[in-house]
């Protein structure tokens, strides 16, 4: 039995949301060498994710949300944002450790929503917790929530003002802003020493971000690398749009920052 197993020789995990990053989340645990009896996941039940959760090799890791809630000690909702409402009268026992990885929620909402203390957490993208290079923004700091990060191979940043979530998530999106930014040959040491002032991590997630960036055989490659980074309305798309478009590399930065609050405004309004 190795560290990994003695941590969490005890819990259960369910992962609500076996979407792409709830799969990236499972898929990792059972890497890592979590048993796969003690892992739950759910999904919506739409057939494509079914598919994806048959190629994941976790079709017999399915319970429902009312099971995972009940068995489970650690939760993850990793569930879209819009979906929230449908967990709102979930059996969540209170006992067990619950982390939201939905972008722009707050932890007051969430609590509001599904009455219980939530932790969040801001993962970076699949592809950097799949080759063991991610990193996460915790909130508010918790010895365990950033223990089993480190099971996951990520690198926790314990954040002591939930605003800083906006600022991290810009982070978590700078390996395509920097991949735009470098082609225009802008100046981006100046915007991450701006930003470091009030988020002092930046600098370190900035270089995280470089050495994350993929070898390219082609420009075609590379363009398509950013463009599957852009989700239609989305922070990475604000950045990128904003540099195109002319704005020095820190203009671009606060518009994503501006546009992750816009995100998380509207998403309290549907809710
Ligand atoms: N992907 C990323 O890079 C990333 C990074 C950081 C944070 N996040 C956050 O992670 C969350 C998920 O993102 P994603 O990209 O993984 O989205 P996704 O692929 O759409 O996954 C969402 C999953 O939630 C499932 N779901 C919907 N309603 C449900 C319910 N009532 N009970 C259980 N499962 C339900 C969906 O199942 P069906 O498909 O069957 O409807 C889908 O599998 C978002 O809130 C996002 O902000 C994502």
């Amino acid at each position: 039995m190795d560290g990994n197993e003695i941590l969490l020789v005890n819990e259960t995990i369910g992962i609500i949301g076996a979407g792409v990053l709830g799969r990236t989340l499972a898929g990792t645990f059972v890497e890592c060498g979590f048993p796969g009896e003690r892992l739950m996941v759910s999904y919506g039940g739409k057939p494509s994710t079914f598919e994806s959760i048959k190629e994941a090799k976790l079709v017999e890791n399915i319970a429902d949300n009312n099971e995972i809630c009940q068995r489970s000690t650690i939760i993850f909702i990793a569930v879209k944002p819009q979906a929230l409402k449908e967990l709102k009268c979930l059996p969540f026992t209170g006992s067990s450790l619950v982390v939201s990885c939905m972008a722009g929620i707050s932890s007051v909402l969430l609590e509001e929503i599904l009455g219980i203390d939530v932790f969040r957490i801001m993962p970076s993208g699949p592809d950097t917790i799949r080759k063991g290079k991610g990193i996460a923004a915790v909130y508010p700091q918790n010895y365990t929530l950033t223990e089993i990060l480190s099971v996951l191979g990520l690198k926790a940043y314990e954040l002591q003002d939930e605003e800083m979530m906006h600022t991290f998530t810009v982070g978590v999106c700078l390996p395509a802003a920097i991949m735009v930014a470098d082609k225009k040959g802008l100046d981006m040491d100046y915007a991450i020493e701006a930003i470091e002032k009030e988020y002092a991590d930046f600098e370190e997630i900035y270089i995280w971000a470089k050495n994350v960036i993929p070898d390219f055989d082609s420009d075609k490659e590379e363009k398509k690398y950013i463009e599957h980074m852009c989700t239609k309305g989305g922070i990475t798309e604000a950045i990128v749009n904003s540099l195109n478009s002319g704005d020095t590399f820190l203009d671009a930065l606060k518009k994503g920052i501006a546009r992750s609050r816009e995100i998380s405004t509207s998403a309290r309004l549907t809710l």
